[in-house]
């Protein structure tokens, strides 16, 4: 699939024509991936960051927020319902915290792979390389970075580079794919003056980097981020700003299947916020074949405000497993068993 098809494909609102694309991604999901839908337990484990993202609730200068970093016990607390709820992964994701010491962590996850079976996914943020090479000998399988947006001056008016150089997420992700993790990536849609050519070309990069997963979402507006209370002159004129809407997110879901057909994609947190509860199914029905429920301690939940209103902020986690199941089976998929990796040709 070339760009010209993809944007056309972004652009599209005629029904028969996404229910045309709707299936194509479905067909190729079932052919590629199969009817498993994978879990994997998300536990937030840290909402410090020191980073300046204008987007991001979690953005350092947000002073409004109270700021948490989970013990060793508190997780391990996580990743005991994770293996009970029949998850296969155990995802750890956290702001970017220098306070997450390199040995502890690497402590953490040798604790984890020879307590229980359970696949390790981070999503720490960026770090030095010497960080993801400790962990991954320590046994840690995956790793999550989203290159946010592959458009260059974008990403740049958007972050500010870590105190100490230029943040390269490619140059990373290529670093993490050298170490042997399974690597994934994203991109969120509808970023004040991301235009639908943007879109394409972060699909195309998805494609062009081989990535084993791949994670995107609408974007949100925090109103307590300077880019949350951005006004019209943000955005790309009419007619070229990509919309950050329900539809357009599953045109994503669906054409990053066609472009990956093996990747692990999942329905995320996001378009389950802005759907409401059906949003996690129709990404399912749509490409996906991977949904991330939250273990993260209730009280801890809201702290981990990357945009408003997140999804299942109160749910706790025996609810929302049942809910989920059931939700699984009603669209005639099964619950994965197993680790849920990726399967097929691997990277040379
Ligand atoms: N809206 C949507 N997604 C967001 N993220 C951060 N802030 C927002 C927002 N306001 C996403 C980023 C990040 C992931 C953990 O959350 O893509 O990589």
């Amino acid at each position: 699939m070339g760009k010209d098809e993809i944007v056309a494909w972004l652009q599209e609102d005629g029904e028969e024509a996404l229910a045309r694309l709707w299936r194509k991604a479905d067909d190729a999901r079932r052919a590629n991936v199969g009817d498993a839908v994978h879990l994997r337990g998300l536990i937030e484990i840290s909402n410090v960051c020191v980073r300046h993202c204008s987007y991001c609730g979690l953005r350092a200068a947000n002073s409004k927020l109270h700021r948490y970093r989970m013990s060793a016990a508190e997780i391990m607390a996580c990743v005991g319902q994770a293996v009970r709820f029949g998850c296969g992964t155990v995802v750890m994701q956290a702001g970017e915290d220098d306070g997450i010491l390199t040995e502890w962590m690497g402590g953490l996850v040798r604790r984890i792979k020879k307590e229980t079976d359970l696949a390790v996914t981070l999503s720490l943020g960026e770090r030095p390389v010497e960080d993801f090479a400790a962990w991954r000998e320590a046994g840690a399988d995956r790793y999550l970075l989203r290159f946010e947006t592959s458009n260059r001056l974008l990403y740049e008016k958007i972050h500010s580079p870590r105190s100490g150089g230029e943040t390269d997420r490619l140059a990373i992700l290529k670093a993490l794919q050298g170490l042997g993790y399974e690597t994934g990536s994203g991109a969120m849609i509808g970023i004040p003056g991301q235009t639908y050519d943007d879109v394409a070309n972060d699909l195309l990069l998805f494609r062009d980097m081989d990535l084993d997963m791949i994670g995107v979402g609408p974007y949100i507006p925090h109103p307590d981020t300077p880019l949350g209370k951005a006004g019209p002159e943000f955005y790309a004129p009419d007619g070229l700003q990509a919309p950050g809407s329900e539809a357009m997110t599953y045109k994503v879901v669906a054409l990053s299947r066609l472009l990956c057909p093996e990747a692990n994609i999942p329905s995320t947190t996001a378009l389950a916020t802005i759907h409401g509860a059906n949003g996690r199914e129709l990404g399912l029905l749509r490409g996906a074949n991977v949904v991330m429920p939250n273990l993260t301690p209730v009280p801890y939940r809201s702290l981990y405000e990357i945009y408003p209103n997140k999804a299942c902020i109160r749910e706790n986690p025996p609810q929302s497993f049942l809910c989920l199941r059931q939700r699984v089976r009603a669209i005639g998929r099964t619950v994965g068993t197993g680790k849920g990796g990726r399967t097929g040709r691997k990277r040379a």
